[in-house]
């Protein structure tokens, strides 16, 4: 993690963090341990080290998660030509933030950063929102109207031409109840065409059960879903090949082709152009 600032600085002398929960496990800093960073506290880490140990393919899913992200920026930023980006879950600070890749690829890149949980908020804050192209902003996947009116949104976002909504890692916290496929109905159909929905997802395997129960105490539970479940995200959009594959298959570089890293991670990724 090389954010140079991290939840610790911001302890209390009784050892709470003001107005942050720190002993309900919290999936954005789950998501923070195992991508070895250090934004996360005991209940975070005892909470990650369970889903480890009945998962120990887990480090390996947000690895493997995050580097299909940077690879789905920088083609977004530059063969496909989208100069902005709207990133709703978008987490905790770490290396290469969209921003950073979106603007090695076309300097201009203008991001949204979106995410429902505040300590995200504060630090994306802090170490994200550090230029006038890039702005941190509390909303809700579950609520797509308050993203699609939000002021700042709309200050540097113009939603009547492409721009690149990322979903990623974010729609399996959202049950079904709570109605997924209409928030993402609602951000595609705000979409101008040639726009672009990037999504990846947990895989929804039967052995790996064990793994999602520590979430029931989280201040979100994970819904892994089907292949076939995660393909109706993209209703109405056009897959941009390699279709909807797991993260590791999508247009691997040299980097995941060199190291032989399994790429049977139980993610799935895939972006949807809108015709
Ligand atoms: C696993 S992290 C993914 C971070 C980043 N998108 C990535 O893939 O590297 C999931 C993020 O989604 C956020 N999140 C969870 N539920 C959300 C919701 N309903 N609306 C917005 N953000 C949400 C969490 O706070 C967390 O920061």
């Amino acid at each position: 993690m090389t954010t140079g600032r991290n939840l610790a600085s911001q302890a209390l002398p009784g050892g709470g963090i003001a107005g942050i929960d720190i002993r309900t496990p919290n999936v954005a800093r789950m998501y923070d341990y195992y991508l070895g960073g250090k934004d996360n506290f005991a209940a975070d880490r005892e909470a990650a080290e369970r889903v480890i140990a009945a998962a120990p393919v887990t480090r390996e899913v947000a690895r493997g998660n995050r580097a299909f992200l940077g690879r789905v920026v920088r083609f977004l930023a530059g063969e496909a030509g989208i100069g902005q980006f709207l990133d709703i879950g978008a987490g905790l600070p770490t290396r290469d933030n969209v921003h950073q890749v979106a603007q090695r690829a076309n300097a201009a890149a203008r991001v949204v950063y979106v995410d429902n949980d505040p300590v995200v908020l504060s630090h994306a804050r802090a170490l994200l929102a550090t230029d006038e192209r890039t702005r941190v902003v509390l909303g809700d996947v579950r609520k797509p109207g308050d993203i699609l009116t939000d002021p700042e949104v709309r200050s540097l976002l113009d939603l009547s031409r492409p721009v690149a909504v990322l979903l990623v890692a974010v729609l399996h916290f959202v049950p079904d109840h709570e109605d997924p496929y209409g928030a993402v109905r609602a951000l595609v159909d705000a979409m101008a065409p040639g726009s672009f929905l990037v999504v990846s997802h947990i895989e929804h395997r039967p052995e790996l059960a064990t793994a999602a129960k520590p979430y029931d105490r989280a201040n979100a539970p994970v819904v892994p879903r089907t292949f076939d479940e995660v393909a109706r995200f993209f209703d109405g959009l056009e897959l941009v090949p390699p279709g909807l594959v797991n993260v590791r298959r999508w247009r691997p570089d040299e980097l995941v082709l060199s190291t032989r890293l399994d790429p049977d991670v139980p993610c799935f990724g895939g972006v949807g152009v809108k015709r």
